[in-house]
């Protein structure tokens, strides 16, 4: 355990210093067009999207990672990007002062040590069938409106999650620590512990969805994965899952999307993982960073502000939760750790805690405990969720998750 407490150490030294490097990108002028997505469309949609990798890195679970150059990333490929100049780090955003003591566990289950140059960024190698299936499905399955329902879906789906209600309140980022847990997920089902940034009027919505996901239909597998999607228009023309489309900005030259987590052990304490997106406050720009913690966390990259027209400044509305999906059935997936949640013991119960929200001034702030709602679709025996009273540190700490089945 204590070398993995080093190695670890010693990985984020290594990928924090090759951060710190100053670039610039000079941009091509491109342009999506919105053509049929018939098969040579997806195909050209594929070469656009799997750019020349400079090096290519086999996972030990056999996936591809490829090494690009991090000015020809896709990203760059979105006319809105045209001028955007990239960004390194989230500027000026102060580490939170904690004083918290590095778990002994990897954050990765598979870790490969081999990490892409320096220059380039890693991006997981997106298949035809994985292109093909996240559009077919996005669309379907993640058009919420401004109440996080999702009308008329043609797919089964079901949520629970918790948020604070409180009247014309900005806020510019979120975090939580999540627990990770292996779960059984069929091929046309996938299911989510996620975090979403929301703002926006019912068809133009705005939204940043980041955590977990469990999806073989994306990722060939039902491992947990760092997963995210974005749109600027509740899914209808713009955003997409992970890299699927040109808009979100790599800049880790390890961590990516698709990127697998190691999970906990049902009845053994639990493994968690610190996610949190904030806007920085001088570029404005919306930063992902996952790790142990806020201290041991390092920066994926960002989503640019030029993406969106209702989160250029803050999210009306965060999120804390998870979602259950099936298509062509009516049964869903289990969710969390497959378990209903319950309070009275934590290594048996999928969890978040030090839910935060992020201030203008880029602090985590905690959550109002009063002004907190949860919600839940579908039947209780499902799924469901818990908000704990306020415990110290701990504070604001909440269970969900369920068997799934049939829900409705
Ligand atoms: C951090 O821990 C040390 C040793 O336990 C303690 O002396 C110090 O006050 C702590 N700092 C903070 C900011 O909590
Ligand atoms: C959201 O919920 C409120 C209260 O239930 C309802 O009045 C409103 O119409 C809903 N909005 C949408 C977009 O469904
Ligand atoms: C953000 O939070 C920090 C720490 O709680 C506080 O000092 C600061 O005043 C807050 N800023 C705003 C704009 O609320």
């Amino acid at each position: 355990m204590k070398f993995l407490q080093i190695s670890f150490i010693v990985y984020f030294i290594l990928v924090s210093f090759t951060l710190i490097s100053t670039i610039h990108c000079l941009h091509g002028e491109r342009s999506i067009s919105k053509v049929e997505e018939d098969d040579t469309e997806i195909e050209r949609q594929l070469k656009a999207l799997n750019k020349k990798a400079i090096k290519t890195i086999m996972t030990k679970i056999g996936e591809i990672i490829d090494c690009i150059d991090i000015c020809k990333q896709p990203a760059f490929d979105n006319p809105l990007l045209k001028n955007h100049k990239i960004q390194m780090t989230p500027d000026s955003i102060r580490r939170e002062a904690t004083n918290k003591t590095i778990s002994s566990s990897p954050i990765f289950g598979g870790l490969q040590r081999e990490i892409c140059p320096s220059g380039t960024v890693a991006i997981r190698r997106i298949t035809k069938e994985d292109l093909v299936n996240a559009k077919k499905f996005i669309k379907k399955t993640r058009q919420v409106d401004a109440n996080n329902t999702y009308p008329n879906a043609p797919t089964t789906n079901h949520f629970v999650f918790a948020k604070e209600v409180i009247e014309g309140k900005q806020y510019f980022g979120a975090t939580a620590h999540i627990s990770l847990h292996d779960l059984s997920v069929f091929r046309d089902e996938f299911s989510t512990s996620q975090i979403w940034l929301i703002n926006g009027p019912q068809e133009q919505i705005n939204s940043i969805e980041f955590g977990i996901m469990h999806d073989p239909l994306l990722f060939g597998d039902s491992r947990a994965r760092l997963f995210s999607s974005w749109t600027a228009d509740g899914h209808q023309t713009t955003g997409c899952y992970n890299m699927m489309c040109p808009g979100f900005v790599q800049v880790n030259r390890a961590v990516t999307f698709g990127k697998q987590f190691q999970a906990s052990i049902y009845g053994q304490p639990a493994v968690d993982y610190y996610f949190i997106v904030r806007r920085a406050p001088i570029s404005k720009d919306w930063w992902l960073s996952i790790g142990m913690d806020a201290e041991i966390s390092e920066p994926v990259g960002y989503w640019p502000k030029e993406l969106f027209t209702h989160l250029t400044d803050s999210a009306s509305t965060v999120q804390y939760g998870g979602f259950a999906s099936a298509t062509s059935k009516p049964s869903t997936p289990p969710m969390g750790n497959g378990f209903l949640p319950q309070l009275s013991d934590f290594s048996k119960t999928a969890f978040m805690f030090k839910m935060k929200y992020v201030n203008e001034t880029g602090h985590t702030v905690n959550l109002d405990r009063q002004s907190m709602q949860s919600h839940r679709s579908g039947k209780q025996e499902c799924y469901d969720i818990m908000l704990a009273s306020p415990v110290g540190e701990y504070d604001i700490t909440m269970v969900y998750g369920g068997p799934g089945g049939i829900c409705a």
